[in-house]
């Protein structure tokens, strides 16, 4: 576990997941089991369903609604615990909408065009795309300082994004004089920060790969947990004996990083112990572990699906509880910036 080191900020992290439909284990594994993880004495835990971002590309409002319902219920029972963290939907604390502005006018264009999960999500034709997809690190960026966070555990794909958080806390340090933000550290840990296709491990696991084959769901109920480990796709080979025989084996080297991060231990220590195993052996030893890690938080899932009240509720308490942290930094900034009020 990361522990909070001294600083002149509190130690506290924030991290957000957007409710745009389907948690993968990719998700579960580089996000929900660190948050889990991280809540505790060292930090005070704050995370989010940043359904504002969620709507920088098209989503039909009963979907979103219910994504954003389904996000709360995954956390949930992946084992967040809604007295120790504070559990919000972006929406519901004005404040990060408030700082976004501010930071939409620090962030420079030059900074924002190199932004790469813009240039994937927008493709071909960037034109079309949204103003609010393009700005979207901004909101980000203010989704984390609002709460002036200092830790945020993500995966792999959300490192530029928080180089950014950092440029955006620095230029506002700087122009206006002051030491007012903190330099967020992001927290890229554990074996699986970065899961992969069960079908092609050179691509991302992902809810929008059109193969539902290629991931696991955190909705998948045992059998289909069972099926697609099964199916994924290997190579003939056994597992070598030290990690270095990995090296151009993706897909192996996927199954062994997931079996690292299920079983909390390391790819080296998954290898040690099966080396010289086929497949043949090692997927039945994955399914019986993923199905143990996993079949428990689908159904706990399932049954808060079916109490959107005490979802409801518990998300009206933590937006509560942030307010009460995000509306006097936000004050703050408004003086420090020269806002008359
Ligand atoms: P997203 O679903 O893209 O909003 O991602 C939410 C969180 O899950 C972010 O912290 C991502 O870095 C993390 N994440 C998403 N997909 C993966 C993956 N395949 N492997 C590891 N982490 C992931
Ligand atoms: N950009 C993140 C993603 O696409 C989601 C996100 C929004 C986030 N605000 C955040 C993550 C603040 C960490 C901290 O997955």
């Amino acid at each position: 576990m990361t522990e909070a080191p001294a600083s002149a900020f509190t130690p506290r992290v924030f991290s957000g997941i957007q409710p745009s439909g389907g948690l993968t284990l990719g998700n579960y594994l580089g996000a929900i089991k660190r948050f889990v993880e991280m809540q505790g004495d060292s930090f005070e835990t704050i995370y989010c369903m940043v359904d504002l971002h969620a709507i920088t590309t098209w989503q039909d409002p009963a979907v979103l609604r219910r994504n954003t319902r389904e996000l709360c219920a995954g956390f949930l029972a992946a084992g967040i615990d809604p007295e120790q963290s504070v559990l919000i939907n972006q929406s519901q604390v004005p404040e990060h909408a408030q700082l976004g502005w501010m930071f939409s006018c620090v962030a420079r264009m030059g900074w924002m065009k190199r932004m790469t999960q813009f240039k994937d999500k927008a493709g071909k034709n960037a034109e079309a795309a949204s103003l609010g997809l393009f700005g979207y690190p901004a909101l980000m960026a203010a989704d984390i300082l609002i709460y002036h966070a200092t830790h945020v555990p993500v995966g792999e794909d959300q490192k530029q994004h928080l180089e950014l958080t950092r440029d955006i806390a620095a230029k506002f340090n700087h122009d206006y004089g002051v030491d007012f933000f903190p330099m967020t550290e992001p927290v890229i840990e554990g074996a699986a920060t970065r899961v992969m296709s069960l079908r092609d491990g050179a691509k991302k696991m992902s809810k929008s790969d059109p193969s539902d084959m290629s991931r696991i769901n955190m909705t998948d109920d045992a059998d289909a947990i069972a099926k697609k480990i099964r199916k994924a796709k290997t190579d003939p080979e056994p597992l070598p004996e030290t990690l270095d025989g990995l090296k151009d084996r993706p897909e192996a080297r996927n199954l062994v990083n997931i079996y690292a991060a299920l079983s909390d231990t390391t790819a080296e220590q998954v290898i040690a112990e099966h080396a010289g195993q086929q497949f043949g052996t090692f997927k039945p030893a994955l399914v019986d572990l993923a199905v143990d890690r996993l079949a428990p938080i689908s159904s706990e899932m399932a049954r808060l699906m079916e109490a959107p009240d005490e979802i409801d509720a518990i998300l009206a308490r933590g937006a509560e509880r942030a307010r009460a942290i995000a509306a006097p930094i936000l004050k703050q900034t408004y003086e420090i910036v020269g806002m008359v009020g």
